[in-house]
């Protein structure tokens, strides 16, 4: 590879913080910053075991150091406690993955106000507050030449409305796309670029139901334009690159990562 391609797509020496980054998309994000070469990745979600076991197996790559850090960030208490654990670990972030997320589904007249709540407070209270809390460490991280990076994990059920009866999550996501929009332009000027990714169907335990068995998987895949699921390398490719210095120029973007999901459907 030319020492050109090498420098655009490199994460070398980079800290990174990746929440929800256990399992699923963020333990698939967190192998991919670590095969780019992070220094430090640390990682949270609320089930210590599960997300000390994925840390120690990322840690046996002998690359970067991946560091689980427990936190629970569907509370303002439990977003203060996380960034305090990280501010004394780290002094500057060079990359924040606002990744963590809930769905709760049900039909149109018996959608509960605690199920909305979880929801709302989990994948969008907790990004706005995690990045006000984390956001001097940003700024302090960024260059002009190489700004620090916030990347908000929304969903192509975000961008278009969806046959799943889960009203809060959908909502919740098109709020993280837009409040993509409005933190890039607050921080514009201060070598901090905000965007999102909007991802279609990955394996995970939020997708368990759906891909329950061949059957129920072949049906998911049917449903995507191009006829598949996504696989941790497209998650990787997209999340690389939005973190390293190909994606520099971008700012205040969504960009939709489902085979075609919402884009050419
Ligand atoms: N998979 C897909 O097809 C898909 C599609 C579009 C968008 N997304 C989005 O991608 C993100 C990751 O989802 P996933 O599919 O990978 O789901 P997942 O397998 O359920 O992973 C969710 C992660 O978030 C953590 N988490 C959940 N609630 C938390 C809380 N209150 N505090 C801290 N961590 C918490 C979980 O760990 P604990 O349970 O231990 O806390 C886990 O690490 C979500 O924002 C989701 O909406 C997923």
């Amino acid at each position: 590879m030319s020492p050109r391609i090498d420098d655009l797509f490199n994460l070398t020496g980079k800290t990174a913080v990746i929440t929800g980054g256990s399992r699923g998309i963020g333990e698939m994000i967190a192998e991919g910053y670590i095969d780019a070469g992070a220094s430090t990745v640390i990682i949270t979600a609320r089930k210590a075991e599960a997300l000390q076991a994925t840390a120690d197996r990322l840690n046996a790559k002998g690359a970067g150091k991946v560091i689980a850090m427990p936190g629970d960030l569907s509370t303002p208490e439990g977003i203060t406690a996380f960034a305090d654990a990280v501010k004394a670990e780290v002094d500057a972030i060079d990359i924040l993955v606002n990744n963590a997320g809930a769905a709760w589904g049900a039909p149109l007249g018996e959608y509960p106000v605690d199920g909305w709540d979880k929801v709302m407070n989990v994948n969008v209270r907790s990004i706005y507050f995690l990045t006000q809390e984390l956001v001097d460490h940003l700024r302090g991280a960024g260059t002009e030449d190489d700004p620090a990076r916030v990347i908000n994990v929304g969903s192509v059920d975000g961008l278009r409305a969806c046959d799943i009866e889960h009203y809060a999550y959908s909502t919740s996501k098109a709020a993280v796309h837009h409040l993509t929009r409005q933190l890039a332009k607050r921080l514009k000027h201060e070598n901090v670029r905000v965007n999102a990714i909007a991802p279609g169907p990955f394996e995970s335990n939020m997708m368990a139901f759906a891909l329950r068995d061949e059957e129920a998987r072949a049906a998911v895949a049917a449903d995507v334009p191009v006829g598949r699921i996504g696989n941790p390398d497209d998650m990787a490719g997209l999340t690389i690159f939005l973190a390293s210095k190909a994606g520099a120029y971008l700012t205040g973007v969504t960009i939709p990562v489902g085979g075609g999901i919402a884009t050419a459907d």
